[in-house]
């Protein structure tokens, strides 16, 4: 898919389908209003009407039957202009790209007058917005008459006047960037387990390695084993497929100190021993989510080229029962020389964190960020419309909190106070890896908590983000790629200050 930006009258731009934006309590941009004269006011009649109310959310698609050079227009309704935030417009973008090639379009085009933003803000989520909305898993479908219909080729966001269009080019370099690695994480997160294994999955980030200059390193079991990384090699142990621990080098940033991105990338999570019901077991290939999020986060920053030292630290394995798997009831001695007493294998995510956290520490990050679908109880907890967030360090939750206000990937804190940490309490071992059925967001953070030294830590539980079945207007069915684009904001933000 080709993203141009332009200037010119929208009168005489050839394209198969012209979008409009609308605001309820505002009169349409001057190109609007012109295709509106060119249409004898029929935009104005049917808003005034009451047959089209620019709701957000709204569409409307009308035939100008020759009267403008455009085949067809599509209103797209953007409520009110107090309301409005860059996610509306990401919003609206991927729902008018949707609902265009449903319709039959290939070449769609933005009429971006009246939309008062910044250039480069306006061209980065018009840009993130049609390609996540139009994004589809079709890589297992095998016929092409299942109604799939064809893909939208070029979008053409285009302006009246000359006026920031350089800035709305490089918003729109810097949103295909970004959505580039979230069509990949979704990509991955779809994938079969059978197709992402551990074997696979560091294959995949060699090749992404290749690509972007980064360094990669895959530690192997004896490797593991020489670390002390008995977490890992717990939760590992009763599946056929050998675990693997990635660890991922983006070096721009000359002698600053790393930023830390750890993501847990459970491959397929049965629950091991401690084995989950057979209903929705199939969800527990997204259980790798996190791993996702951070090689596309990392993919972007060298994209964009920021001015920033960035590890990512992928523990991935599969969690899986068998004759040699772990039990309820082992004691596994971690890396960091704390012992873990297992009462359920199914709470395997916080095991294979506290080894790759306590290896996150030896670089002396300026800040430890994980990532994890971590708890079903985050779901409980906030629906599927926030990412739980714990830590250490006040002005990082700030920061993470602005960037989740950015992308819309939102985050809501929970508190990590000491009192939590009593369930996780162990008769026999340093600690035990649950604790019980109350906070259970909470108890498995203040797990983590203990493995990340003095160092700055903000952790995302992502269990309820990372998936939606529910089509959302930039979010098909299916992965989200949450965390890409949350992590790249966190990112962009830390390297800013920095300058
Ligand atoms: N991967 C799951 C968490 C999860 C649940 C993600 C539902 C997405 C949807 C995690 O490994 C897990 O099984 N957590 C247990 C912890 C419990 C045993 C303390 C859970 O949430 O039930
Ligand atoms: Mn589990
Ligand atoms: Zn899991």
């Amino acid at each position: 898919m080709k993203i141009n930006v332009r200037a010119g009258k929208i009168e005489k731009h050839k394209t198969d389908a012209a979008i409009i934006l609308l605001f309820e309590d505002e009169k349409p941009g001057t190109a609007a209003e012109r295709v509106d004269k060119a249409l004898g006011g029929m935009i104005s009649r049917l808003v005034n009407k009451g047959d089209f109310t620019p709701k957000r959310g709204e569409v409307h698609l009308l035939y100008p039957e020759g009267r403008v050079s455009a085949e067809r227009l599509l209103l797209v309704g953007m409520g009110k202009r107090s309301e409005f935030t860059t996610n509306c417009l990401r919003q609206a973008a991927g729902r008018a790209a949707c609902s265009l090639r449903s319709a039959g379009a290939r070449d769609i085009t933005f009429i971006i007058d009246g939309v008062v933003l910044d250039a480069e803000e306006l061209g980065q989520a018009l840009a993130e917005g049609s390609i996540l909305g139009l994004y589809r898993f079709v890589k297992y479908k095998t016929s092409k008459e299942n109604g799939l219909a064809k893909d939208v080729r070029t979008i053409t966001l285009l302006k009246e006047s000359l006026g920031g269009l350089k800035a709305m080019q490089k918003g729109v370099k810097v949103g295909e960037a970004i959505a580039a690695s979230t069509v990949m994480a979704r990509d991955l997160v779809s994938s079969p387990p059978a197709d992402k294994t551990p074997t696979i999955i560091a294959a995949k980030a060699k090749e992404i390695a290749r690509q972007f200059g980064l360094r990669l390193q895959v530690l192997e079991k004896n490797r593991m084993r020489k670390l002390g990384m008995g977490g890992l090699l717990g939760v590992a142990a009763g599946s056929a497929q050998p675990p693997k621990f990635l660890i991922v080098e983006y070096r721009k940033g000359g002698k600053k100190p790393f930023i830390a991105l750890v993501g847990k990338t459970i491959t397929f999570d049965s629950g091991g021993i401690s084995i989950k019901p057979a209903e929705n077991m199939d969800r527990m290939k997204d259980d790798m989510s996190g791993g996702a999020a951070v090689l596309g986060a990392i993919r972007t920053a060298a994209a964009l080229k920021l001015p920033l030292n960035v590890v990512g630290l992928l523990p991935v394995t599969e969690n899986m029962p068998s004759g040699s798997a772990y039990k309820p009831g082992d004691v596994l001695r971690t890396m960091s020389g704390q012992t873990i007493e297992v009462l359920s294998t199914d709470a395997e995510g916080r095991l294979i964190l506290s080894d790759a956290l306590t290896y996150a520490c030896t670089y002396r990050p300026a800040v430890i960020v994980d990532i994890a679908t971590l708890t079903g109880a985050c779901g409980i907890a906030l629906g599927n419309v926030a990412t739980g967030m714990l830590g250490t360090d006040d002005r990082f939750k700030q920061k993470m909190r602005a960037a989740g206000e950015k992308t819309g990937e939102r985050v809501w804190e929970m508190p990590l106070w000491e009192e939590y940490y009593e369930q996780i309490k162990s008769d026999i071992a340093d600690m035990k890896n649950t604790g019980g059925r109350t906070g259970g967001v909470i108890t498995a953070a203040a797990l983590l908590s203990k493995f990340v030294q003095k160092y700055p830590w903000v952790h995302l539980d992502i269990a309820a983000t990372a998936w939606t079945d529910k089509e959302r207007p930039y979010t098909p069915k299916g992965a989200t790629g949450i965390g890409v684009r949350l992590l790249t904001q966190f990112l962009r933000d830390y390297s800013e200050k920095l300058r």
